[in-house]
């Protein structure tokens, strides 16, 4: 290769969007650090990138029209500059495969998530004239030893994903299809990168999974159980509760949070492991899906509404402030108004913080379409869904009222949304937080006395800069 095609090449520029959950955006940093050691730099926008990808997310029907929208807005970029690379990345690619080049005209690469290091060659094939894709899953790739590029970071928080795809098979989800099967990633590549985090400043650290109560590290290889592990690497395997510890025990002046807990798998060794160390928030994401058993028989959760409630007492009764978030779906195949009417009375008992809640969407071939017809009418869907809504914004209002004139320590993040007088943080409990900068900085940990309240924002006054832990 000549000098001037080095050149070339140093000098390209990437553009990539995230769609979807923190995965998807945890894994856009990824994708950035391999494109880098490509000599891909960061495009400061769209019209400046040669390559542009998205990183998409097939959750629900919605997510990937809301591409599709993107692609073509994306024809008229490509018309004015016939070299320029789209790739589609991520859960829509998996969902898709060949087909989406099949319908999609102007997409030049599609790579699934565990083919990201093949994207500089899928790249090349490209630039060679071809169209490239590589939507191989694997049951080993973790990308634990790469250093994530943080992407759009406020420099104070930031993601580490800590296991890759799903075993769960929850009959209305797409994400073992899309993601693969459920692997582990070495606890050791966890802390390093949590260090790193530490040294550039960083202040909060995110462990993601799907379900990060079935991390399980003996080693490596494929997922086993732990009572099908030999007794030596029983002996030096480590859980989540233990991966947890090891963090916390790592970067103790940092926040650690996490997410996604399952209610059928959390255990009390991870919530006292919670209340052992003050810098392991007292958060719990916990998603529902439902109220009801035999709903969450069809959903194949795993878990009975007992069970949950169950799980919601044990944390309560070790950490009797921790706030707790859900997920609901609306109107999930035969999904009867009585059933419906748990889902409410669930909500109510729990007394969820906040919840993210959703219509039912049939995603193509997984075991719910197979199985059920999407029998719930779009009207009753969308009656239901502002029940549930309206039932979780009454309970999110009172707690949040309860909480004005109390005193919080808030993680400064950066400006508020709606004012650039005011700083926005969150506290412990994950509730977001806005008051005036006064002399405070980016990063620092405030008192924050709280003396107005909406439904989803603490509004207050710093009271004194206060010690992390
Ligand atoms: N691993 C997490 C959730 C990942 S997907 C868990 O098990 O809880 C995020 C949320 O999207 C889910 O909790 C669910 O509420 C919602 N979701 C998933 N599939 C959906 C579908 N087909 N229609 C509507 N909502 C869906
Ligand atoms: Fe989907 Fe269930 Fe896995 Fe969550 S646990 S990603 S809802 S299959
Ligand atoms: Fe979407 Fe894939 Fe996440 S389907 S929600 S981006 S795992």
């Amino acid at each position: 290769m000549n000098t001037a095609t080095v050149d070339a090449i140093k000098t390209r520029k990437l553009h990539i969007e995230s769609y979807g959950c923190a995965m998807n955006f945890s894994d856009s940093e990824v994708i950035a650090s391999i494109m880098g050691e490509h000599g891909f730099t960061q495009a400061a926008d769209e019209h400046e990138a040669d390559v542009i990808f998205l990183n998409t997310c097939a959750i629900r029907d919605n997510a990937e029209q809301r591409i599709r929208e993107r692609l073509k807005h994306l024809r008229g970029t490509k018309s004015k500059n016939s070299d320029l690379i789209i790739g589609v990345l991520g859960c829509m690619a998996e969902r898709l495969k060949d087909k989406l080049l099949e319908e999609e005209k102007l997409v030049d690469v599609v790579a699934g998530p565990d083919s990201y290091r093949d994207l500089p060659k899928l790249v090349a094939e490209v630039d060679d004239g071809g169209r490239a894709i590589n939507v191989l899953l694997s049951r080993e790739e973790t990308y634990g030893d790469l250093n994530p590029v943080r992407l759009n970071s406020n420099g104070i928080t930031a993601f580490i994903s800590i296991m890759r795809g799903c075993d769960n098979m929850c009959s209305f989800c797409v994400v073992p299809f899309t993601r693969g099967r459920e692997r582990s990633r070495d606890p050791q590549s966890i802390i390093r990168e949590a260090v790193a985090l530490r040294d550039q400043g960083y202040k909060e650290i995110t462990l993601l999974g799907q379900n990060v109560d079935s991390y399980l590290w003996f080693g490596g290889g494929p997922k086993k159980e732990y009572k099908k592990l030999s007794p030596e690497e029983q002996e030096s395997s480590v859980d989540f509760a233990d991966l947890l510890e090891q963090v916390a025990l790592a970067a103790p002046q940092m926040r650690i949070r996490y997410s996604t807990s399952h209610p059928r798998d959390i255990t009390e060794k991870v919530v006292i492991t919670m209340a052992k160390y003050p810098n392991i928030c007292n958060y719990i994401h916990l998603p529902a899906q439902s109220g009801n058993s035999r709903v969450l028989e069809v959903m194949s959760r795993n878990y009975s509404r007992e069970w949950y409630m169950g799980k919601i007492e044990m944390i309560r009764n070790i950490i009797p402030d921790c706030g707790i978030s859900c997920d609901i779906i609306a109107g999930f195949c035969t999904e009867t108004e009585e059933e419906h009417k748990d889902t409410l009375s669930l909500m109510e008992w729990s007394q969820f913080d906040f919840s993210y809640m959703y219509m039912y969407s049939e995603r193509p071939g997984t075991p719910a379409a197979k199985k059920y017809s999407d029998d719930i009418p779009e009207d009753v869907k969308k009656r239901r869904l502002q029940e549930i809504i309206s039932v979780q914004n009454q309970i999110s209002q009172k707690k949040n009222q309860n909480r004005i004139g109390k005193t919080f320590t808030v993680l400064i993040e950066g400006n508020s949304k709606k004012s650039a007088n005011d700083w926005v943080g969150r506290n412990d409990g994950n509730n977001m937080v806005v008051f005036p900068k006064e002399h405070y900085q980016k990063g620092d940990f405030v008192e924050v006395i709280i003396e107005r309240a909406t439904t989803t924002t603490l509004i207050g006054k710093a009271v004194k800069k206060s010690a992390p832990f």
